[in-house]
């Protein structure tokens, strides 16, 4: 088995913090990639991992995405994510996440807890009975409650503009869109972009998200693996990381991918391969990031609706600087939005003095 500081994904990460409690059967891992430009945040994961070399894995990649995430979008917030490895035969109790708040306590502040696949707000607010280091609550001063409207929006606007620069069309009409994926995210993105007049082609494993789909918006079905090779003009993967594999990318018709899941890309590296098919790829740690802009403002102490409508809305600007760049220099959109994070946050590890507090 692969050990941690020569994990592939390891990349300098600062801590990663194996929890476990009995009593609730919790098994989690806490990642913190980076600090340098605040404190950690990004969401726990509740999910079934084939194998806890899988968990680590997931965990590893993304935590480092939120690191670039963050910096990306101009937050004063490090990077760090956490994932429960859910067991099939126990379901999700508070106890359960009470003991995965105290093991978030444990780490002082250093990562702070938030929604994302498989948790939601009721379930924040049991890890918040066990410590204060967590945000995307319902209640209480600053919260900011569910992050996933932002996150839609967000997606929405960014796949607009994808769409505007690679189709040269200021219009959404009778393009087919395939969302991969019908969750708090994927749901919300299919109804504004058929409020748009997009056709949509759906997938889900869970079989009543997609007859709702069918049903409110006369959405076309796929199979899951089969969404990828439709006939669309723009794919969004909306459902868990890993779809673009060389061999989803070859067979793929979609002209642009846009979507909200994390890690979309199997390897950083693929991102030449949607390039050299003149595909173009929304990056997608800049195209999700309206949740984690509107949870900031609740773990800053200054949430504010109408800043948090505003930060999301130049998401576009964002991916549109980094349409031109990858054009202009012939590169991956992947590897140019990689390059300016990087970047941005090996010069805030320079200048530690100039780090934010929570
Ligand atoms: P969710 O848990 O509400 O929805 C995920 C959906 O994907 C579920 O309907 C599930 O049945 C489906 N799914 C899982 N595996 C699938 C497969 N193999 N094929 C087809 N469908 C599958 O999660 P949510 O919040 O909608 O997040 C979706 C993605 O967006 C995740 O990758 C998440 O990390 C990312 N994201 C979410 C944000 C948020 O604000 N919720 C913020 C940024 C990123």
């Amino acid at each position: 088995m692969t050990m941690l500081f020569d994990h592939p994904e390891h990349d300098g990460h600062e801590s990663v913090l194996f929890a476990r409690d009995t009593a609730s059967s919790l098994r989690a891992i806490i990642a913190v990639h980076s600090t340098a430009a605040g404190p950690a945040c990004g969401g726990v994961r509740f999910w079934h991992y084939v194998t806890e070399a899988d968990a680590l894995t997931d965990v590893l990649r993304l935590s480092k995405g939120m690191s670039y995430k963050n910096v990306m979008a101009g937050l004063p917030l490090g990077g760090g994510k956490a994932v429960i490895l859910a067991d099939a035969q126990r379901t999700k109790s508070r106890e359960l996440l009470r003991a995965f708040g105290r093991a978030v306590d444990r780490l002082g502040g250093a990562y702070i807890a938030a929604e994302d696949v498989g948790i939601t707000v009721d379930d924040v607010a049991a890890m918040r009975e066990a410590t204060r280091h967590v945000a995307g609550k319902a209640k209480g001063v600053h919260a900011s409650g569910d992050p996933s409207p932002f996150t839609a929006r967000g997606v929405f606007l960014g796949l607009h503009a994808a769409v505007r620069f690679q189709l040269g069309t200021d219009s959404l009409k009778g393009l087919r869109v395939g969302v991969l994926g019908l969750g708090a995210v994927g749901m919300k993105l299919a109804g504004m972009l058929h409020e748009t007049g997009a056709k949509l082609v759906v997938a889900d494993i869970d079989r009543q998200r997609v007859r709702e789909a069918e049903r409110a918006f006369g959405a076309e079905i796929a199979a899951p693996d089969l969404l990828p090779v439709q006939p669309l003009d723009v794919l969004s993967p909306c459902a868990l990381g890993g779809v673009l594999s060389p061999e989803a990318i070859e067979k793929l018709r979609a002209t642009v991918v846009a979507g909200a899941a994390n890690n979309q890309l199997v390897d950083a590296a693929y991102g030449r391969l949607l390039h050299e098919k003149g595909v173009l790829y929304a990056p997608d740690y800049v195209i999700n990031a309206g949740g984690i802009i509107n949870v900031a403002g609740e773990v800053l102490g200054d949430y504010d609706e109408d800043k948090a409508i505003a930060a999301v809305e130049r998401i576009p600007e964002t991916l549109w600087s980094i349409f031109e760049t990858a054009r202009a220099t012939d590169r991956p959109t992947s590897a140019v939005a990689d390059q300016i994070a990087a970047e941005r946050l090996a010069a805030l590890a320079a200048a530690p003095g100039v780090r934010h507090a929570a």
